[in-house]
């Protein structure tokens, strides 16, 4: 990959209406969705496409055995386009649906069928999160072993990425508080990263600066200024995913996947578990890199909100989300160890760490948050 690459078309719109009267999905495309965002925001339109409900094939965030299952429902029918509507769950599936030439999908994800578009996919993000639209990456959780997996490929970039913030008008504060932590660490990591270069800088620091804008206006004013800053939130998380799409992420990503692969905690909060540890780790290993040029542009961002002088953005993140401890989600501490090398053998992520990071700084921070 050569420095910088954005592979979908996105197109921003201004509502709900100008999206379906432009892209028009018809009787040869299928929507993938919820049921929720369905009869909030779809049902009215009438559309002519056949409808499936992720959720009817499994709770929670992607596994084979959902996909293996909605795949098993959509073979016998044609149709040219995908439309993903929904958070990171609904475009990764959809990402895998769009490809061809697998009868169970852990063909592709053990590498013996390499990833083939066949479906043109349109990616329509509900949360303010993943920036799945504008990534070439699924992430699964093998059922088996529940490990998460990811595949990435050319074929798994979607074709257009649709923003629409009316999608996002019923978001519960929850799902916009952890996705957007999601999208911040995104940015947060791809600055950090080895890969990044001055043009991933614009599109991270940018997103930085819209997501804590964002939060200092939600810790001041309370949760019904999500509204309001929920477009800007939207925006910022593609531009993190457009960010990390060229980058990468690291350790928070490596250490939040056991947390989230055993004990079923979402994606962004698994990952918010972690920031504060990896962050302090790398400041200590070397605090001159970096690292102190984003500290800097945070600082100064807070400054610009005109957050309290003492405030930093770890007490602005606590303002949106409690952080809790591995305890608190049933973790017992015997497994600390066994989480420490299953971040380890995330060789694809911590190669993006801004300093290499051993097992034993691993272990000894997953018991700082013990
Ligand atoms: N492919 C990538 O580049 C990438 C990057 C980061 C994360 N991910 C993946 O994304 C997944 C997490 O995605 P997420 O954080 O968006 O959460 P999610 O897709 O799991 O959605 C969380 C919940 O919000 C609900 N929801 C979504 N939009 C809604 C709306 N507008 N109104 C009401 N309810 C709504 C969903 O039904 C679900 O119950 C994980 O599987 C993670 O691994 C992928
Ligand atoms: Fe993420």
């Amino acid at each position: 990959m050569g420095t910088f690459k954005v592979a979908p078309e996105i197109e921003l719109f201004e509502s709900a209406d100008r999206f379906i009267e432009q892209l028009c999905p018809g009787p040869r495309d299928v929507v993938l969705t919820n049921a929720v965002i369905y009869q909030q925001h779809l049902r009215a339109y009438n559309l002519k496409s056949a409808v499936f409900f992720q959720e009817n094939y499994g709770a929670g965030e992607p596994s084979d055995t959902m996909v293996n299952a909605i795949l098993a429902d959509m073979k016998d029918l044609p149709f040219d386009r995908i439309f993903a509507v929904g958070g990171g769950t609904v475009l990764d599936v959809a990402k895998i649906l769009s490809l061809s030439g697998f009868k169970n999908v852990l063909e592709v994800l053990h590498g013996q069928v390499p990833p083939v578009k066949l479906h043109r996919l349109v990616a329509v993000p509900t949360t303010c999160g993943t920036g799945s639209e504008v990534t070439n990456i699924a992430i699964l959780e093998e059922t088996e072993s529940h490990i998460k997996k990811g595949i990435a490929g050319t074929a798994l970039f979607p074709d257009q990425a649709a923003l629409v913030p009316d999608f996002l008008r019923d978001l519960p504060y929850r799902f916009f508080a952890f996705s957007s932590i999601d999208a911040l660490i995104h940015a947060l990591e791809s600055y950090l990263a080895p890969r990044s270069n001055p043009i991933t800088e614009l599109f991270a620091t940018e997103a930085v600066r819209r997501i804590v804008t964002a939060y200092l206006d939600i810790a001041g004013q309370g949760q019904t200024a999500q509204a309001r800053q929920s477009p800007s939130v939207l925006l910022a998380s593609t531009l993190a995913g457009i960010a990390f799409a060229n980058t990468g992420v690291g350790a928070v990503h490596a250490m939040s996947y056991p947390l989230g692969g055993k004990y079923h905690v979402a994606h962004g909060e698994a990952n918010y578990a972690f920031l504060g540890a990896v962050m302090e780790r790398y400041l200590e290993r070397n605090p001159e890199g970096k690292i102190k040029q984003l500290n800097e542009f945070v600082a100064n961002v807070l400054r610009t909100g005109r957050a309290p002088g003492t405030m930093t953005l770890a007490d602005l993140l606590a303002a949106i989300a409690p952080l809790k401890r591995l305890r608190d989600y049933g973790v017992k501490e015997e497994e600390l160890p066994e989480f420490a090398e299953a971040a380890m053998a995330q060789e694809r992520l911590l190669k993006n760490n801004y300093v290499a990071l051993s097992y034993s700084e691993l272990l000894q921070m997953y018991q700082s948050r013990y």
